[in-house]
């Protein structure tokens, strides 16, 4: 069987690293705000080429946190893109603000063309959100958001490691949240976020609201105590201790990792080339990390179910885009936008997200794919194309 995605391969290869890590942990007696998160922190924090880093129980709250230290609230607008995964906008809809959403360009990234037109007076920040592995136009983002006055969250989730320019995602925009659930590029063996900024107040204001709003205060006998006082409205969201530990066990695999992402899509796009089938585009300033590999074809349904019989298992990353979606299809893409006058909408402004969402599927893509299994992977592609 070829799986669309698999761990336990990796697992076979660093079950002793991993097991040690998880038994240092457990052995030091600290399994919450220990020395493996903040040795995380800091390192992985570097990786990404920012001053701050903080750890957090997944990338959903990253971005709420996130969002929620730029001030944005009920009232406000955030403007992202509808080809994302769900949680990317559950987390701006954790914080009361409503969502715009801007189309997609041919490499399935935010249309930076579009964005202008879907800013209004109450948009107070943008989400762009790197998917597949490969960075959104930060430039244009960057230049529109500050003669706008808008912060930027960049949504890492997908892309660990792929750079814009030469610079790492997750460090151009104010914010930068990273995802380590298990399919991601770097993952734990369970949930895990993170956080990063080169500002200290946003900073310091990110770390209180990861644990509760608590900072420490000043006791009637003089004494700062650091618990169990609460200077604002916060969350409970933390990286414990044993998903640090392994994080740090794997880190200095991470761009061997990558390489190897971008060495299996190079033998995809060489065999594939000839073939009825799109191919993933890279953008010349971006270093893609090839978190997925998508391709389209009008016939995926029958492609996908073809290969399964095969016993080679493909996934469509994502079937619906989020506009409409029942929990979600109240938003609107812009002012002008024609949700807002007719019962069902023909979505004429997310066209090229509706037209991605009905032909796109993702090939097996994971540095443990054997060349041998991913030559069966094109073979039966070709057989079928
Ligand atoms: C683009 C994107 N944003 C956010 C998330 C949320 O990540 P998590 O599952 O860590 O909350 C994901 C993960 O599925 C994602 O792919």
């Amino acid at each position: 069987m070829i799986k669309v995605w698999d761990y336990l391969k990796e697992y076979k290869e660093l079950r002793t690293e991993i097991l040690d890590a998880v038994d240092q942990v457990f052995k030091n007696g600290v399994l919450i705000f220990g020395p493996k998160l903040e040795e995380f922190e800091n390192k992985f924090s570097k990786y990404n080429d920012c001053k701050y880093g903080i750890g957090v129980g997944n990338c959903t709250d990253a971005i709420t946190i996130a969002l929620k230290a730029c001030g944005v609230g009920r009232g406000d607008e955030v403007i992202t893109t509808s080809n994302t995964a769900v949680p990317t906008v559950t987390a701006i809809v954790n914080t009361g603000a409503t969502v715009k959403f801007v189309d997609i360009d041919k490499y399935s990234l935010m249309d930076v063309t579009k964005l202008s037109g879907a800013i209004s007076q109450k948009t107070k920040a943008i989400v762009p959100v790197h998917l597949f592995g490969q960075m959104c136009d930060m430039k244009a983002i960057m230049k529109i958001a500050e003669e706008k006055n808008l912060k930027v969250i960049e949504d890492c989730a997908q892309s660990h490691g792929a750079t814009y320019n030469g610079k790492k995602a997750g460090s151009i925009g104010n914010i930068g949240c990273y995802s380590f659930y298990p399919t991601k590029i770097f993952g734990a063996y369970g949930d895990g976020g993170f956080i990063t900024t080169n500002n200290e107040q946003l900073f310091d204001k990110m770390r209180r609201i990861r644990f509760l709003g608590m900072e420490k205060k000043k006791m009637s006998s003089g004494h700062w105590n650091g618990k169990y006082y609460a200077v604002e409205h916060g969350m409970n969201s933390r990286l414990d201790e044993v998903h640090a530990a392994i994080l740090l066990k794997k880190l200095p695999y991470l761009d061997k990792w990558i390489a190897r992402r971008r060495e299996i899509a190079n033998r995809y796009n060489e065999e594939l080339k000839d073939l009825d089938l799109e191919l993933p585009l890279e953008h010349p300033n971006n270093k893609h990390a090839y978190y997925i590999y998508v391709v389209g074809h009008k016939n995926r349904d029958k492609i996908m179910s073809d290969l399964a019989k095969q016993d080679i298992h493909l996934n469509i990353s994502y079937p619906w885009p989020i506009h409409i979606m029942d929990a979600y299809k109240h938003f609107v893409c812009s002012d002008t936008c024609l949700k807002k006058t007719e019962v069902v909408c023909s979505y004429t402004c997310l066209k090229k997200t509706e037209e991605q969402a009905k032909k796109i599927f993702s090939l097996p893509m994971y540095p443990t794919l054997e060349d041998a299994e991913q030559e069966t992977v094109i073979k039966e592609l070709k057989k079928l194309i």
